[in-house]
């Protein structure tokens, strides 16, 4: 059983990162969800968790809000991409119960603290909470088991040709997480833009009772789906990248946060020639799409009947 944090800004596929950690709950003991502002202001990050955490029966796993913008820099968000809501055109019956007590940056190192080599993060939103933490208490980095981040890519971005969205949105913080001292492992759109909902893939997603009340408009909201391309579940690769790390190709590299650049800001510099270099990152570089798809529908599927 591996123990996980998710750190989100819930968004879309969010929601269905944290609806596949839900539904891997025998091979998941997700610890705790932390929010920070990203795709959508931080008030509707964390209400989004909130109400998730209740649509996907999650008990009493706490969610914490943290950051609430950038380090530095300007908020950029992704309403464009996520609607006004940061759920598109999902809608969930409002949470009963909120947030826990205090700040995302506390939990993350107090949880961490308390249980050293255990936990992993991993954090799908920008990477704001997780650079504080790490210069809150350095730490965090021989506690934390593993970071796996959904975040960067090697090739392009999304957000604008160098950048991808979550390390446009608070290059400095990113810059810090790499720069930390332990293996980052990259899930980037090289890999996460590959795993897209196709029509077999939702037509897969429709039968899931009240569960696909979340999927199916998810799905749908953030782009066209079609026999053979869709939109990505971006966020849910790190989550399936935790519990089956083998449906992932991952190489070693050198990862540097462009953070001065007037038209490269954001973007992940991925040097596979690490040479005598240490890698402060493992690379996802391929994904076994059709595997990937059968461990979120099944885990889906899972979920449905519980
Ligand atoms: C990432 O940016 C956000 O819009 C998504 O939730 C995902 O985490 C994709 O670039
Ligand atoms: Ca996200």
């Amino acid at each position: 059983m591996k123990k996980i944090v998710i750190d989100c800004d819930p968004g879309i596929d969010d929601a269905l990162a944290l609806a596949l950690a839900a539904g891997c709950s025998d091979s998941l003991d997700l610890v705790g969800v932390t929010t920070v502002g990203g795709n959508v202001d931080l008030e509707l990050t964390t209400a989004n968790a909130l109400a998730l955490r209740e649509f996907l029966r999650l008990g009493e796993v706490p969610v914490t809000p943290g950051s609430a913008g950038a380090l530095l820099r300007h908020t950029v968000r992704a309403t464009h991409v996520h609607g006004a809501t940061g759920l598109g055109d999902v809608v969930l019956p409002a949470p009963e119960r909120g947030p826990a007590e205090g700040h995302a940056v506390d939990y993350l190192v107090e949880t961490l603290r308390a249980a050293p080599g255990e936990i992993t993060l991993v954090a799908v939103g920008p990477l704001t909470n997780l650079a504080l933490a790490v210069r809150r208490e350095p730490r965090v980095v021989e506690w934390a088991r593993d970071l796996v981040i959904m975040g960067g890519s090697y090739t392009r971005g999304n957000h604008n040709p160098a950048a991808e969205f979550n390390m446009l949105a608070d290059p400095e913080a990113a810059a810090i997480v790499f720069e930390a001292g332990w293996t980052v492992t990259m899930l980037g759109l090289d890999v996460t833009l590959t795993a897209a909902v196709t029509s077999a893939v939702l037509d897969r997603m429709r039968p899931l009772g009240r569960l696909s009340e979340l999927l199916v408009p998810a799905a749908r909201s953030y782009g066209v789906v079609a026999e053979v391309s869709g939109p990505a579940v971006h966020d849910a690769c790190a989550v399936a990248y935790v519990v089956d790390p083998s449906l992932f190709t991952c190489v070693p590299a050198v990862v540097n946060v462009e953070t001065a650049g007037q038209f490269t800001r954001g973007m992940t510099v991925t040097d596979f020639k690490v040479g005598d270099r240490t890698a402060n990152a493992l690379v996802a570089t391929a994904v076994d799409v059709p595997a990937f798809w059968d461990l979120v529908v099944g885990a889906y599927e899972k979920l449905a009947v519980r």
